[in-house]
């Protein structure tokens, strides 16, 4: 039985096993997908396995996704532009690191029939899956890209990879059309962002990158102010439709049973 694993720390919110697991038996694979918390000094033995073929794919998930790319034999262009890797397979001896990411959220977008085409963008956060949100939002023509983090340094380190992102202090709320929580902050129920929306309109388009809880209350509270909102399940599903096609060349079904799972 071939053996697929996520990797992170922390890892116990991932709903990664339930999706590929069920895909797995769905596509008559034998293969078991588990969930795995590691530091960085079990990242050498960790690829020494996937070399050895002991494991025969890895997604990679907070802190790791950049951590990674040392051990790599080469990247996709995805992964490279973003400098972020979240899905590692073995092709003829070497291992090679994708990003799912970036396609992930183009298509969840896609779906949604948003155009992000010449909106204005503000990201919330400076975290793993930030480079490949805003490569993503460039590729479909946001017309500027705001980043603002508590910790203001990680968003100006960002500007070394995108040359037209813009930053601001934490708590400022510039004009924006679409406004993306890529932060932390709301995975555990309760939890909320200090920052006051009340005054920059309605009809703006709120997005949590958190799917679990499904309605952060980021989504809650931007509802009840008259905005649209929407949640990273279906980010988080298509990201993990391209891993499981990179490992086992098959495109997985994505509907409503596989919707369901991750509630
Ligand atoms: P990492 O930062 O290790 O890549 P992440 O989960 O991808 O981990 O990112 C967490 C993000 O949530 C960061 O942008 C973090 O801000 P800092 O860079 O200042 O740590 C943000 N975050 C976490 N808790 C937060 C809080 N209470 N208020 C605001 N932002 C928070």
């Amino acid at each position: 039985m071939k053996k697929y694993l996520v990797i992170g720390n922390p890892i116990d919110h991932s709903m990664s096993p339930e999706l590929h697991n069920f895909w797995l038996k769905k596509n008559n694979i034998d293969g078991y997908y588990n969930k795995e918390k590691l530091n960085e000094k079990d990242l050498k033995a960790l690829f020494l396995k996937i070399k050895n073929k002991e494991i025969s794919g890895v997604n990679v998930t907070v802190p790791f996704k950049k951590k990674v790319i040392p051990f790599l034999d080469e990247l996709s262009l995805d992964a490279k532009n973003t400098q972020s890797v979240n899905t590692i397979h073995l092709q003829s001896g070497k291992i090679i690191g994708y990003n799912t990411d970036v396609t992930g959220f183009e298509l969840a977008i896609k779906k949604l029939e948003y155009d992000v085409e010449g909106k204005k963008i503000l990201i919330l956060g400076a975290g793993g899956v930030v480079p490949s949100i805003i490569f993503s939002l460039n590729k479909m023509k946001a017309s500027n890209i705001t980043v603002s983090n508590r910790t203001k340094i990680k968003a100006e380190n960002l500007k070394k990879l995108f040359k037209n992102l813009k930053t601001v202090n934490w708590g400022e709320i510039p004009d924006f059309d679409m406004v993306i929580n890529a932060t932390s902050v709301g995975l555990r129920g309760q939890d909320e962002l200090n920052l006051d929306f009340s005054k920059v309109g309605e009809g703006k388009f709120f997005y949590d990158i958190i799917y679990n809880p499904q309605e952060t209350n980021f989504l809650k509270k931007a509802k009840e102010l008259g905005n649209g909102i929407e949640n990273g399940k279906k980010m988080f599903i298509y990201q993990a439709a391209q891993a499981f096609k990179i490992w086992h060349d098959v495109e997985p079904e994505i509907n409503k049973e596989v919707s369901e799972l991750l509630v």
